[in-house]
Parts: structure tokens; sequence; C-alpha cells
């Protein structure tokens, strides 16, 4: 029996024997029980699950590929602390299918104890999302949006919601393709900033050219604010690491975009460690599609291959 396949046996949920002696031996009395530990240092990033609650009508690679990531993580001897999800959870309308369906697939890691937040892409639905997710009626730092605060130790990261009138749409319409940040969002973030007193890496589901803040680029407000360090979205589905300036064109952020965890594009989920100075993530790319998984298609895979283990390094400023 190969190692995976035991494990397999036991379920993707991470309690797993070690033998001090081979594999082979794992029957014999030198086998103990394990916990996984969960490593403060590392958060798994992912960004456009688009899980698809229907289990027969839609695409089906999408939650195969979003249930073999959530597998190969429970895997991991060093669990990462958290998940930080980038938005676009819901297939496309922001059923409650999906949300209840997302919950469900992600139990194999938040039994272990590993913590989740997602904040609201355009397929997401924010009423029908806090119905599922009524945590975030709480924790949310703007009441009326989902915005969190995750303290990752040396860092934290701040998740936006930059998901503009949602709710007023039809129930099949698949939301609005640009984001904004409501009134009271921008208001929050140019009090807040200037007093962060951490490193602090933001996130929300769009491109960083797409928001304004205070009626100038968000990259202007980024790029004066000490304690930033980078700006991590997704939308795109593609692995993406560019410097954005500001419109005087003297600072940059450096922002990264995260691939799709299973609908099309770039394939795949982020690890980022933070230790000392820097915080580095690592792309595991699992494949590349458009609009659905061919392995015939060589210029996919070759992208999949040269994709995978690509590093992005932010580097901290001093607090
Ligand atoms: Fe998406």
């Amino acid at each position: 029996m190969l190692r995976r396949d035991f494990l397999k046996m036991f379920g993707a949920g991470g309690i797993y024997y070690a033998a001090s002696s081979a594999f082979s031996s794992f029957a014999s009395t030198e086998a103990k029980i394990v916990t996984p530990t969960l490593d403060p240092k590392i958060t798994l990033l992912l960004s456009d699950c688009h899980i698809n609650g229907y289990l027969d009508k839609h695409p089906q690679h999408i939650r195969q590929t979003f249930c073999e990531i959530v597998a190969e993580i429970a895997k991991m001897e060093c669990l990462p602390q958290r998940i930080v999800c980038l938005g676009d959870f819901s297939y496309l309308w922001g059923h409650k299918q999906d949300y209840v369906l997302a919950r469900e697939l992600l139990k194999p890691l938040t039994d272990l104890g590993v913590e989740f937040t997602v904040l609201l892409g355009n397929h997401d639905r924010r009423s029908v999302f806090l119905e599922v997710y009524p945590e975030y009626l709480k924790s949310t730092k703007i009441p009326g949006r989902v915005v969190s605060v995750v303290d990752a130790g040396a860092i934290d990261y701040i998740m936006l919601d930059g998901l503009v009138g949602a709710d007023d749409r039809n129930m099949n319409d698949m939301g609005p393709g640009h984001g904004m940040f409501c009134k009271d969002q921008q208001d929050w973030l140019l009090a807040e900033l200037p007093k962060w007193k951490k490193p602090v890496a933001f996130c929300s589901h769009w491109p960083i050219e797409s928001l304004n803040v205070g009626e100038e680029p968000f990259a202007n407000l980024l790029a004066k604010s000490p304690n930033v360090f980078g700006y991590i979205y997704g939308h795109k589905h593609r692995w993406r690491q560019s410097m954005v300036k500001n419109d005087s064109d003297t600072k940059s952020v450096q922002t990264l975009c995260i691939p799709s965890a299973g609908y099309w594009g770039d394939i795949g989920y982020a690890i980022m460690r933070t230790e000392g100075d820097i915080s580095e993530v690592t792309l595991t790319q699992k494949g590349f599609w458009y609009p659905k998984p061919n392995p015939n298609i060589k210029i996919w895979n070759m992208i999949t291959r040269e994709n995978n283990g690509l590093n992005c390094i932010f580097h901290l400023p001093k607090s």
C-alpha cells in the first residue's frame, strides 16, 4: 500500500500514523498517533473557488479540483494556521447551496483547527453569504459590509469588501465586474491606516488599479502608508506579480494575483510563509485550462509546469 493510499484510508483529516521505522511496518507496535501541528507562520491563499452547490448540473471539475487541494493541504505535516480566501467563493450567482457546500468541503481543514476567512467577489451575494456565515455580521469592521482583520502574528491581513450593489441584482445576474469600496469603508481606511502598527497586507477581490479611496487611486493610499507591504487579489484567475505605482510615480505597491482554485485559467493555491523580515508566497499550480481541463493541450501543460513553484517575496517594513 502506498503512503498516500494509507493516508486516504484514514481520510484527509490529517491524523495519521508515523512509524519510527519504514512505512511498511505501520501495523507494528512502534506505530503511534501524531496530531499535525498548525504553523502560525503559514497562510494558505485561495481565490476564485466558484463552488457549485448544484451537484448534478454544473461543471464537476471545479469541485473536484477544490477537494483535491483541500486533501493535499490536509496531508501537510505542518498545516497552515489559516486560510485567506479572495472571493468568488460562490459558483456564479451567490446561491445558498454554494455557500453551504463550500463550508462542508472545507471541513477536513477547519476540523483540524485551520482558521478560515473569506472576502466577497463579484460572483458572491452578500445577503446570502451572511445567511450561511452569520459570524461575519459580528466580526466585520464595517456594518453592512464584510471587512475582516486577520491577525497572523507578525503581520495582519486586512480583507476588504469591494462588492457593490450585489444584492440589488436579479438572482441569475453574475454580478458587477468592477469593484468599489462604500463610503464608510473608505472613511475607515483613511482613518485607520495611518495608525496601523503592524506590517499589513491588503486583500480584496479586484486588481488595485480598479479601486479608489477618497477620490484617489487606492494605490496612492497604500504607497504612502509605511506599514503596508503588499496587495493581494484574485478575479483574473492568473498568477501575476507587479509593482503598481502611485499616480505621481514616486512610490509603488507590490501586488500579487492568486489563481483560481478550480474554475478556469491558472489553477492552484499559494502558501505564504512569514519569517523574519519577509513573507514568501509559493505557488502550487495544478493545471491550466479554459473553460475546462483537457490533458491533450500541450501549451496548457507547459504553462502549468512553468508556473508551478513560482515565488513572490514581500519585504516587510520594520514596525
Ligand atoms: Fe472568479
